[in-house]
C-alpha cells in the first residue's frame, strides 16, 4: 500500500512540516506530499468529480496527479477556528476520482488536539467514499510545542503505529 503523509498547512512559519517529517520518519515507505509546493488557487472551476482527473488548471492538475498515486493518505492537519483550515478544504475540494473509495487517517495538531478538524474532514471525505478507520493521532499543543519544536509525547510512536496499523488492514 502506497500511503502519503498529506502536509495540509500552508501559512508562512507554519508548523505542521515538523508533524509530517515526524510521520513519514516513523511510516515505512511513506511518502510527503506538500499542499504549499502546489500554489494551488481557489477552486473556480467546474465540480471536480465530473471532470474524470483531467482539469484545465495546471495547478490543480499537479495537485491532482500527485495525490492519485497513492493508496491512502495520513492527513496532517491544524485546527482554524474550530475548523479544517481554508487551504486544505479547497485542495480536498479540487479533487475528484483521485480520491474515491481509498482510505485515510489523520495527525491533528492544536491546543485542544485539533480532533474538531478531523470530525469535519471525516465528514467531508466521506463524500468521496472514503474508508477511514477509528485510529487517529491528535497532538496537544499546550504540551508537545515547546519553544515552537514539536515534542511528540511518548505515547505518539503507539498511537501512530495503530493509526497505520488500521489504514493497512482490509
Ligand atoms: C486562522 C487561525 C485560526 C486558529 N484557530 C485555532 C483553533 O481554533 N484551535 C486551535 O487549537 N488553534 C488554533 N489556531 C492556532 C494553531 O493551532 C497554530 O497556529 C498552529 O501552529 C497552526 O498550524 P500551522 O502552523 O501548521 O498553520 C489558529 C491559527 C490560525 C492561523
Amino acid at each position: 500500500m502506497k500511503i502519503a503523509v498529506v502536509l495540509g498547512s500552508i501559512r508562512e512559519g507554519r508548523f505542521g512540516p515538523q508533524v509530517a517529517k515526524w510521520a513519514v520518519s516513523n511510516i515505512a515507505g511513506a511518502e510527503l506530499v506538500d499542499l504549499k509546493s502546489f500554489n494551488l488557487p481557489l477552486l473556480t472551476s467546474a465540480p471536480p468529480m465530473a471532470m474524470k482527473g483531467k482539469y484545465d488548471v495546471p495547478e490543480q492538475q499537479a495537485w491532482a496527479d500527485a495525490m492519485s498515486k497513492y493508496d491512502a493518505y495520513i492527513f496532517v492537519t491544524g485546527e482554524y477556528n474550530h475548523g479544517i483550515p481554508g487551504a486544505l478544504k479547497n485542495a480536498i475540494d479540487s479533487l475528484g476520482v483521485e480520491l474515491q473509495g481509498k482510505k485515510a487517517s489523520f495527525i491533528s495538531y492544536g491546543f485542544d488536539g485539533a480532533i474538531r478538524a478531523v470530525d469535519q474532514l471525516r465528514i467531508v471525505l466521506h463524500n468521496f467514499s472514503m474508508r477511514l478507520p477509528r485510529a487517529q493521532v491528535s497532538i496537544n499543543l499546550n504540551t508537545e510545542m515547546v519553544d515552537g519544536t514539536f515534542v511528540p509525547g511518548d505515547h505518539q510512536i503507539g498511537a501512530l503505529t495503530l493509526a497505520v496499523e488500521q489504514l493497512k488492514a482490509d
